[in-house]
C-alpha cells in the first residue's frame, strides 16, 4: 500500500463546472483502481492525499501532475503505508467557504488531534490544509 500528498496550485479561474469534472474523473477511475483519499480546494490551493496500489497510485499521479488546471504540483509526502487512512472515500472532497471556514478548521483541528501523531504523511497533510485555511481566515476573516 502506497500513500502519496501534494499541494498545487489551481488555475485562477477554475469553474465549479471544471471543479465538478475534476471530482467525476477522480471518483470513477479511483473506484475502478480501488485508490483512495482526499482532495481540499479552497482559495486556488489544492492539497490531496492519494492512497492504494503502487503503481496505480504513480499512474494516476503522473496524470495529475500534467494537467493544466493546476500547476507548482509540490510533493509533500509518499512513502508506503501499512493502512488506507480513507479506506471509505475514493475521493472525499471539501471546499470550505466563507460561512462554514470557521467550522472547518476547528473540525480538521479535533481530526488531526485524533491521527495518529506518528503518521507523518498525515501530518504534513494536515499541516498544509490548516496553513492554507489559517492564512486565509487571517487575511479575509475575523478570528474568533
Ligand atoms: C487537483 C486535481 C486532482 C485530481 N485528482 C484526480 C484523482 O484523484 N484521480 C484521477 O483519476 N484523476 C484526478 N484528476 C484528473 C487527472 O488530472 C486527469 O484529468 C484524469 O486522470 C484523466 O486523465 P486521462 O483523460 O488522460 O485519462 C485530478 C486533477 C486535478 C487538477
Amino acid at each position: 500500500m502506497y500513500q502519496l500528498n501534494y499541494h498545487s496550485i489551481s488555475q485562477p479561474e477554475l469553474s465549479h463546472k471544471e471543479l465538478d469534472n475534476i471530482l467525476e474523473t477522480a471518483i470513477k477511475v479511483n473506484s475502478a483502481k480501488d485508490i483512495t483519499g482526499c482532495l481540499i480546494y479552497h482559495n486556488n490551493h489544492f492539497v490531496q492525499i492519494l492512497e492504494g496500489n503502487k503503481n496505480d497510485v504513480l499512474e494516476v499521479f503522473e496524470k495529475i501532475q500534467a494537467d493544466d488546471r493546476h500547476h507548482t504540483v509540490t510533493v509533500l509526502w509518499e512513502n508506503s503505508i501499512d493502512k488506507r487512512y480513507f479506506p471509505k472515500w475514493n475521493m472525499a472532497y471539501h471546499q470550505p467557504n466563507h460561512d462554514n471556514i470557521i467550522q472547518f478548521v476547528n473540525n480538521l483541528l479535533l481530526l488531526s488531534e485524533l491521527s495518529d501523531r506518528s503518521t507523518s504523511s498525515l501530518l504534513s497533510f494536515w499541516a498544509t490544509v490548516r496553513k492554507i485555511l489559517n492564512d486565509d481566515k487571517i487575511t479575509n476573516y475575523e478570528v474568533v
